[in-house]
């Protein structure tokens, strides 16, 4: 456990072929704009679900390896209080220069101030227990959603080796195409729409339910993205 606990402090910054990888100091703001809460939610996903949790409510599946408990997005009254630039603040430079949790990261140093606002915009959906509906008729290609939420833990050629899944330790299986031979395309459709049930042995919790944030079209367009690894 103590091992543990010193983990997400190795987080690297390595070469995956991650956008956000340019960012080189967090980023400076006198205003938070509100942005597309859609946008943050496939970021959320991507990069603050395995502690905060697919609900938002701090339960992800690695909060239980942590020694601080992650922030409840659904505590309305404890994120009223909060201000956009708060939370922007925190978000971009971390617990540490907070006095807090050395395990929430400074993330100004991996995303964009565009991102972190969206991810504020996502983080306002959830501490109103909204939901947002999905953009229909806009739908991005396979390979700019794989750049987007999966390269993170599966990594630029689904060898698994993002940066989320270094961070954690995660042995996430490669996507090849002998693995994919196996599942049917229905079987690959719903885990991506479903996700992994928790039970499942390995790290399949790790894997985020998207059916919420991406549409019937770009799960399609993603998985023929996936279906060109190894060829
Ligand atoms: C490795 C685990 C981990 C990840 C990944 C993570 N967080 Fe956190 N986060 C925490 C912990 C733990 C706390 C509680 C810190 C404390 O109270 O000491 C926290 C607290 C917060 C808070 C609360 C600040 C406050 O005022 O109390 C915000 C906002 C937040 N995180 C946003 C994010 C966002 C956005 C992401 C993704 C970009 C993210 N976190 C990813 C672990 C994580
Ligand atoms: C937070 C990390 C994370 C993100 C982001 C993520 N995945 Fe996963 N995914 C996993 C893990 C962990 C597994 C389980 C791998 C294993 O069993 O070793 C998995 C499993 C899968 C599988 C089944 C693979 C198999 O061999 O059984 C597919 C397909 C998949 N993910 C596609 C995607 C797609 C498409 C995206 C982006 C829309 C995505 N994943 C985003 C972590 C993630």
């Amino acid at each position: 456990m103590l091992l543990l606990l010193f983990l997400p402090a190795v987080q690297t910054c390595g070469g995956d072929g991650d956008p956000v990888e340019k960012v080189e100091k967090p980023a400076a703001t006198t205003e938070v704009r509100r942005t597309d809460p859609l946008r943050g939610l496939k970021l959320y996903l991507g990069y603050c679900f395995v502690c905060h949790g697919q609900k938002g409510d701090g339960n992800g599946p690695y909060a239980a390896m942590l020694s601080a408990v992650p922030a409840d997005f659904t505590d309305s009254t404890y994120f009223k209080a909060k201000t956009d630039r708060e939370l922007y603040d925190f978000i971009s430079k971390g617990g540490i220069a907070h006095g807090k949790s050395m395990h929430m990261k400074p993330f100004g140093f991996q995303l964009t101030r565009d991102e972190i606002e969206s991810a504020i915009a996502y983080i306002r959906v959830l501490n109103r227990h909204e939901r947002i509906s999905r953009g229909e008729g806009s739908e991005f290609s396979g390979a700019d959603i794989y750049r987007n939420s999966c390269v993170m833990c599966h990594g630029e050629s689904g060898a698994g080796d993002g940066r989320v899944s270094r961070m954690l330790n995660l042995q996430v299986r490669p996507i090849t195409p002998a693995r994919l031979s196996e599942m049917s395309g229905a079987k690959l459709y719903n885990i991506i729409q479903d996700g992994i049930p928790a039970d499942t042995a390995g790290t399949g919790k790790y894997m985020p339910a998207w059916g919420a944030s991406l549409s019937e079209q770009e799960i399609i367009n993603v998985i023929s993205h996936i279906q060109t690894f190894g060829q």
